[in-house]
């Protein structure tokens, strides 16, 4: 193969599961993408950015059993709400690959076969235990639950044993060849602190892998052996190689492969950091530079999940807010390795300052002044001033040091230097008071001078902010009478200096405006769960607690009351005796999601009578946005036990 072009560049994000619709977190990696490729192609790289969905498998196949779907109707639907929360959010993919498209289902065939062919794969038995959420195979040493069930100990979900024919990939024959890799390439895998982890599970020791299955029927099936199909995360992580080309566009395969970085959550490094590296080693393919695992986003400093019902969805505050803000706060707050904490009054803060204040303000009152002073043109500043030369030079220092930071992924760095140049901005206005030096009419030139050093300092950072708030970016680039897009600008050419003095200003509308916390929350319609107000009760001693007889019920029979539509009578064994209750959950949970549950209840609540109907007992449950969220039990446990 020639080598690969030098300006090109290729990055991906993975490929998202469709068994549910995309939340933040999927947001966040699809963000980081979108800004890295604008940034990229600022720069003068020729880009190809990849994103799709990860359609096969049992989670799919299972999902799409509880909505009465089929799996690939449940894909379809998905595929449409990805696609259009990318639209919301700008994300300006080349390619969509679907896992169910004939030229990627072709192509992981054929690199199956191959490796087959050459030994690479063979055919056994496996038994062991299978997480379907994570669709991953446990390691032999997590300990049994129970007979025939073990705890996932990345997810926390039940697992069952598996036990059949399957064909193997000799992950074992390349666990030295990974080991020498990662030493001959310390910059494979991003954050540095995470190729250790990376390289100790390695050096456990790599067992084969299954890569088969006989049981999952919705998945692509093994060339010549009908009866097995493809493990899906063999199908999966081929995406990379399918989509640019792999066996239908030679041109292209070989104009972008190897990519140059995927980036992904933590979550899933192993199966991209050891995993894919080893397929490709046994498959012949040259390997990827970089796989980057960003940290994951936690809700209030929790985990998101659907079970807890505080998974938060993109749209509403994209409704609230359009793209620019999320995505500026997401790439603000944190490095891309670490955690982050999603709060709305953190979000609001972080807007209302960063956006608000500090950039909104600015371009707000210099192109105002712009307008009434000069009528949208400065016609006259004279030589520039020694005190007026601050702000150019400190841009010079500014471009190579964001450029530095962008091309290292450190986002947040990035944008930490911008601001502070914008403080600089803000700080120099201030000093140098143009709105008094206008009531002085023989200033007019002095008055010009300030002015335009404020509008070509802001002209110039837009290309800067661009790759993370590209919208409200084109909108200033516009109204400092720029024709063309930002898109149009290559960073190395770009200069201060080339704002010109007879730009034809335009009236600015407010671009962030601030929002109140209390108007936030107030603000039921853009849907974002309000923050639950702690209640100030007062306390309570362990004796009084003790009053509660609180127990593990088990659900038995779950029906809607007639003529309501939130109202589920259900029986629930609390271990001595079956006792009927009346609970308000029917707008989040159907009978089906009950029964079989075990919950907390309430047993020696006074009994009280609810459209005629005598509930016995009380279930415990959050309040989630005026909607019931009840705690399960993961762990098996006995009905009629105590609950302190
Ligand atoms: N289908 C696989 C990936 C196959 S790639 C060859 C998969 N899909 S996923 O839909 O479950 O997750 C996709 C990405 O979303 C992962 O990178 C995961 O880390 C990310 N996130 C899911 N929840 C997240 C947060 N709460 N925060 C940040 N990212 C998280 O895994």
């Amino acid at each position: 193969m020639e080598e690969r072009p030098k300006n090109t560049f290729y990055i991906t994000t993975p490929i998202y599961y469709v068994n549910d619709i995309p939340h933040i977190g999927h947001a966040y990696t699809t963000i980081i993408t979108d800004a890295i490729t604008r940034f990229k192609k600022l720069a003068g790289y020729d880009v190809f950015f990849l994103t799709g969905t990860d359609e096969h498998g049992q989670k799919v196949e299972k999902s799409s059993q509880e909505k009465g779907l089929t799996p690939i109707e449940l894909a379809d639907k998905m595929v449409i709400r990805f696609q259009e929360l990318w639209k919301a959010l700008n994300i300006s993919y080349d390619y969509f690959i679907r896992t169910t498209q004939p030229i990627h289902e072709k192509g992981v065939q054929k690199i199956f076969q191959k490796l087959k062919d050459k030994g690479d794969i063979y055919k056994g038995t496996y038994k062991g235990y299978y997480c379907i959420s994570d669709e991953n195979f446990l390691p032999e040493d997590v300990p049994l639950e129970k007979e025939g069930h073990k705890i996932c100990p990345d997810c926390g979900k039940e697992c069952s044993l598996v036990s059949e024919e399957c064909y193997f990939f000799k992950l074992s024959a390349y666990q030295d060849r990974l080991l020498d890799f990662y030493v001959q390439h310390p910059e494979f895998v991003r954050p540095h602190t995470r190729m250790n982890e990376v390289v100790s599970f390695v050096k456990q020791g790599l067992k084969d892998l299954s890569i088969t299955r006989t049981t999952v029927k919705w998945a692509i099936q093994v060339p010549d052996d009908p009866e097995h199909t493809i493990y899906v995360w063999f199908d999966a992580l081929n995406n990379y190689l399918t989509a640019i080309g792999y066996d239908w566009n030679l041109e292209l395969y070989e104009k972008f492969w190897p990519a140059d970085v995927h980036f992904i959550g933590k979550d899933i490094l192993r199966f991209h950091a050891i995993f894919w590296p080893a397929f490709l080693m046994a498959s012949g393919f040259p390997l990827p530079k970089i796989i980057f695992g960003h940290g994951w986003w936690l809700k209030d400093d929790t985990k998101m999940s659907k079970s807890k019902g505080n998974v938060l969805d993109p749209h509403v505050i994209l409704k609230a807010f359009g793209p620019d803000p999320l995505r500026y706060f997401l790439l603000r707050e944190i490095p891309i390795g670490l955690d982050g904490n999603f709060s709305h009054e953190g979000f609001l803060h972080r807007i209302n300052s960063d956006l608000a204040n500090d950039l909104g303000n600015l371009v707000q009152r210099t192109l105002t002044m712009i307008f009434n002073y000069f009528g949208g043109r400065i016609d006259s500043m004279g030589e520039e001033q020694t005190e007026d030369e601050a702000l150019r030079l400190a841009f010079d220092t500014l471009k190579s040091r964001v450029i530095d930071h962008y091309e290292k992924y450190n986002l947040n760095k990035a944008l930490e230097e911008i601001w502070g140049y914008l403080n600089k901005v803000n700080k120099y206005l201030a000093t140098h008071e143009p709105w008094i030096i206008a009531k002085d009419i023989t200033q007019r030139e002095r008055l010009g001078r300030i002015l335009y050093q404020a509008a070509a300092a802001l002209r110039a950072i837009c290309p800067l902010i661009f790759p993370v708030m590209p919208e409200s970016m084109e909108k200033i680039w516009t109204l400092l009478g720029e024709e063309n897009s930002i898109e149009d600008t290559r960073l190395s050419q770009f200069d201060y200096k080339d704002f010109r003095i007879t730009s034809n200003i335009l009236k600015p509308d407010p671009l962030f405006p601030r929002v109140k916390l209390e108007d936030f929350l107030k603000e039921k319609d853009t849907g974002i769960p309000p923050i639950q107000k702690e209640d100030k009760m007062e306390q309570i001693t362990f004796d009084e607690f003790k009053k509660m007889d609180l127990r593990v019920g088990e659900i038995l029979k779950v029906e809607h009351v007639e003529g309501t539509k939130k109202l589920l009578k259900i029986d629930v064994n609390i271990g001595t005796e079956t006792r009927q209750m009346v609970a308000g959950i029917a707008d989040t949970y159907s009978p089906d999601d009950l029964i079989g549950k075990k919950i907390v209840v309430i047993v020696n609540l006074k009994p009280a009578v609810i459209r005629g109907i005598e509930s016995q007992a009380m279930l415990l449950a959050a309040e989630v946005s005026g909607k019931a969220i009840v705690p399960f039990f993961l762990k098996d446990v006995p009905a009629g036990s105590k609950v302190r």
